[in-house]
């Protein structure tokens, strides 16, 4: 990296715990591995430009173009330069970008910002594309004006593979929503779009040898293959690797549709239902899909490509005699030996395309070759053995953004501990970092950006940052602001849940509805599905509350927090009281009003319970609060009341749950029982 020439002593040389407690707070993420605060402010005016030195490409040009677009934006400042004048911001990459983005590349800079200038330098344009998204994030609006807090950012990837899967089958996501959410990923650093464009619901990927894969495997949404070729080209502008999935043997339905010969089981077959699965046994399975491959291989440029391989269901197997047979003969003992047979076939059909395989963890087998990729699902154990096997790994289990988890859980979840933490040096080497699962079962273009953001940014901060980076209270502060740089960037999550209630509603007020979405989330898990009852119509309308409700209430977190800290300072911190009451008389209140609007929409019927139980819970929780105020114990008659209002409002209704019940009980627990 080029050397900065730098008057040292303008830095403080502090740590960085030291810089998270001086003002002004950084809102980066994903954190930096190095961040030393200076001292003094570098301003954004209208006179701020940018000069490259060094190397130059076109990623990098229109990087510097996208970066200052961006920076207006932000600052709603015009900029101008004046011709000949120096740059305030001086950008310099030693050296350009691969054609094709590898997954070594250096990403790693440096950003000096002074209170009169600001130097990005790289090894390669890589590293100044991410510096550019830091330099994003440290714009701040003080009393003088915009600023940039003078520092010295020294900053690389913990792991070269931070990635985003998009399943693109179960609900199609148009060309722009994966453009705004390729931007979305640059801004926190992500680098590889896994695209999951094949599965039972439908073929997204256009093939022009097999042309029927989504003439009749899709509802007729689908990518063309100029539209692929764009989305790659917008990617890689964004130092992001696209990385297609086809899921085979299992997940395959939209395959057999069109070409009902590749199924284990004498077709026809629908999008709509069935478990059809590869016929692993047939030399024609491997003639279609030398050919495919082929054809993908030439049209996806990265260097690994992903087979899928999950959740091979062998019902047709087992009843397909000539299967049977064929796995006598070839002393296969089980569905995962014929599997494995299908892979080593598949994978040399990919080497002969020089592409490396990756699959689900289902696909490790000891008899592949190393070169291969495994992402776990089901556990960090998987992970870890098959990086002892001398395969390579990636960790998706604990990142599955479907799954509605808040985001502390995600964060949480590090691709080096549990089973890994014992691994040796060398086979941690071979975890190269994990990715985000956004499975699309429930998710549409208007809602999947509230699905995705802002929690993907603490699985981005996880792979990018040291593992030390972990102090929660930060996360959420950190992910606050970039969560409104993210809506800034064009991303939609939440300005789609405020367009999706006034839709319910019928009407621009929607300020009641607003106090009970801002407290309730979805179901966790796979709960949605199985209250379902029977099989998920993906042409449905998601239009529901739960489908425009984030996955994370803040306020139901922030509300926890300060009973919290209402109980732990013994009952006497009188601002966080004073807090919990306003909000709990906001709640008590809500129902009179929401209630009768409830009534006038089809779609919002369903939801009035769940009204209910809020101001049914605001009110236990008042009168929690007044009897801990009085200091004597509430009457035991009181407590079983209530305990049945918090129990039932525990319940899920409409596939929703009120996230404050654990606060309120403590708060009813505080005031029935003894206190000091
Ligand atoms: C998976 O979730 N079936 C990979």
């Amino acid at each position: 990296m080029r050397t900065i020439i730098l008057s040292a002593a303008i830095f403080v040389l502090a740590s960085f715990a030291a810089a998270q407690n001086s003002q002004p707070q950084l809102n980066l993420m994903p954190m930096p591995s190095n961040v030393q605060l200076g001292r003094g402010q570098l301003p954004i005016s209208q006179s701020f430009s940018v000069t490259i030195t060094g190397h130059h490409d076109a990623s990098l040009d229109l990087g510097v173009q996208r970066f200052q677009a961006q920076l207006s934006r932000q600052t709603g400042i015009p900029f101008w330069r004046k011709a000949g004048a120096p740059g305030i911001l001086t950008v310099h990459a030693d050296h350009g970008r691969d054609a094709v983005q590898k997954l070594d590349e250096d990403e790693s800079y440096e950003l000096t910002v002074t209170d009169s200038s600001a130097n990005l330098a790289a090894p390669t344009a890589l590293g100044a594309l991410h510096g550019l998204q830091t330099f994003l994030q440290l714009v701040q609006v003080t009393p003088t004006g915009f600023v940039v807090p003078a520092v010295n950012i020294k900053d690389q990837p913990r792991f070269p593979w931070r990635g985003l899967m998009i399943d693109v089958s179960r609900h199609f996501i148009p060309v722009d929503v994966l453009k705004r959410n390729l931007d979305g990923m640059a801004a926190v650093k992500m680098n590889v779009l896994h695209w999951h464009l094949s599965d039972d619901q439908g073929f997204r990927a256009e093939s022009k040898k097999f042309p029927k894969l989504t003439g009749m495997g899709s509802d007729g949404q689908y990518y063309t293959q100029e539209e692929i070729r764009d989305v790659i080209a917008y990617a890689h502008e964004h130092a992001i690797r696209v990385v297609p999935e086809f899921d085979m043997p299992g997940h395959s339905r939209s395959w057999v549709v069109g070409y009902p010969e590749l199924a284990s089981a004498p077709g026809p077959y629908t999008l709509e239902s069935g478990d059809p699965i590869i016929d692993p046994t047939r030399e024609s399975t491997y003639k279609f899909l030398d050919k495919f491959i082929g054809e993908m291989s030439k049209l996806f440029p990265d260097a690994y490509f992903h087979i899928g391989g999950d959740e091979v269901d062998g019902k047709q197997w087992n009843a397909n005699p000539k299967i049977q047979e064929f796995m006598r003969a070839h002393g296969m003992k089980s569905n995962q030996d014929l599997q494995a047979y299908f892979n080593r076939r598949v994978q040399k059909i990919l080497a002969k395309n020089h592409k490396r395989m990756v699959g689900w963890d289902e696909i490790l087998r000891p008899d592949l070759p190393k070169t291969i990729v495994v992402q776990s699902w089901r556990g960090q154990a998987s992970l870890a053995q098959a990086v002892k096997l001398g395969y390579s790994g990636l960790l998706s289990y604990g990142y599955y953004l479907d799954l509605m988890w808040p985001a502390s859980r995600h964060y949480a979840v590090d691709p080096m501990a549990d089973a890994a933490a014992t691994l040796s040096p060398e086979e941690k080497s071979r975890i190269l970092g994990g990715e985000s699962c956004q499975w699309a079962e429930w998710v549409t273009p208007e809602n999947i950006d509230s699905h995705i953001w802002p929690r993907n940014a603490v699985i981005a901060e996880r792979l990018w940052s040291p593992q030390n980076v972990t102090d929660v209270d930060s996360m959420y502060r950190r992910l606050h602001a970039v969560s409104l740089d993210l809506e800034w960037l064009g991303l939609t999550h939440d300005a789609a849940r405020e367009h999706m209630l006034q839709r319910m509603l019928g009407t621009a007020d929607i300020s009641s509805l607003r106090v009970l979405a801002d407290v309730i989330e979805p179901v966790k898990d796979y709960n949605r599905w199985d209250d379902s009852k029977g099989p998920i119509d993906f042409h449905a309308p998601l239009n529901r509350l739960i489908d425009a409700v984030y996955p994370e209430s803040d306020r139901a977190r922030q509300f926890t927090a300060l009973v919290q800290t209402f109980v732990q300072s013994g009952f006497k911190d009188q601002a966080a009281e004073a807090q919990i009451r306003a909000w709990l008389i906001s709640w008590s209140d809500n129902d009179a009003r929401l209630h009768p609007l409830l009534e006038q929409s089809f779609l919002l019927q369903e939801d009035a319970p769940l009204s209910q139980e809020l101001s049914a819970l605001g009110a236990t929780g008042i009168a929690a609060l007044d009897y801990i105020d009085k200091s004597q114990p509430a009457p035991a008659d009181w407590r079983t009341q209530q305990q049945a209002i918090i129990d039932q409002a525990k319940k899920p209704q409409a596939g929703l749950l009120v996230m404050i019940t654990a606060p309120v009980q403590q708060l009813v627990d505080a005031a029935a029982g003894p206190r000091n």
